[in-house]
């Protein structure tokens, strides 16, 4: 199965996607940990992002024959980035689920001060981001689950699981 969690910084989709590869065994991928892992001072220009897209992609299709469980952590705020997410599932006939995380607005800001304080997370994205890729993200037209995440994690935990069933 092939698990795609995506939406806006700070909506909690690193902390989604661990706890739903830990549910299903399945490896997690995180274009913020890729890029971290390839460029030491990322650019963010659309060559590389398009790059950490690809590889991200290529590992994907990989396991998936491998008969590996996989969720892709990302923001994926383009229609073409998620299509190419459906392709490789299509290939390697994978069923797919497919999680949009949210969360208000203050409580992005307050996650947003915390994480800077804790200096250890690898994303880069602070509230300007935010608000830039907010403006930039194209809504989702498959059937998806809309995680919110300004619930607790037991009860987001508790509809991720009743939902990945239902797949
Ligand atoms: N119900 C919840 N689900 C997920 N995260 C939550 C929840 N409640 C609080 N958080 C907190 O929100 C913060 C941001 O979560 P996380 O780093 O997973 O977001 P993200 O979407 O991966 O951000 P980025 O796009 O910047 O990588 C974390 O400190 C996390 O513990
Ligand atoms: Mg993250």
């Amino acid at each position: 199965m092939l698990v795609l969690v995506c939406g806006l910084p700070a909506t909690g989709k690193s902390t989604v996607s661990r706890n739903i590869a830990g549910h299903l065994k399945a490896t997690a991928l995180s274009t913020d940990i890729i890029r971290k892992q390839l460029f030491r001072k990322p650019t963010y220009t659309k060559d590389e992002k398009r790059l950490i897209y690809k590889a991200m992609l290529l590992v994907t299709e990989y396991l998936l024959r491998s008969d590996r469980n996989v969720v892709l952590d990302g923001t994926f705020y383009k229609s073409s980035l998620r299509s190419q997410v459906y392709a490789v599932a299509k290939k390697t006939g994978a069923k797919t689920a497919v999680v949009e995380c949210r969360a208000s607005g203050n409580n992005i800001k307050r996650r947003m001060v915390r994480r800077t304080k804790r200096k250890n997370d690898p994303s880069d994205a602070n509230y300007d981001v935010y608000k830039k890729i907010k403006q930039e993200f194209e809504p989702i037209k498959r059937h998806h689950l809309v995680l919110d995440t300004s619930k607790s994690k037991q009860s987001n935990q508790e509809e991720l699981v009743r939902y990945l069933k239902l797949q």
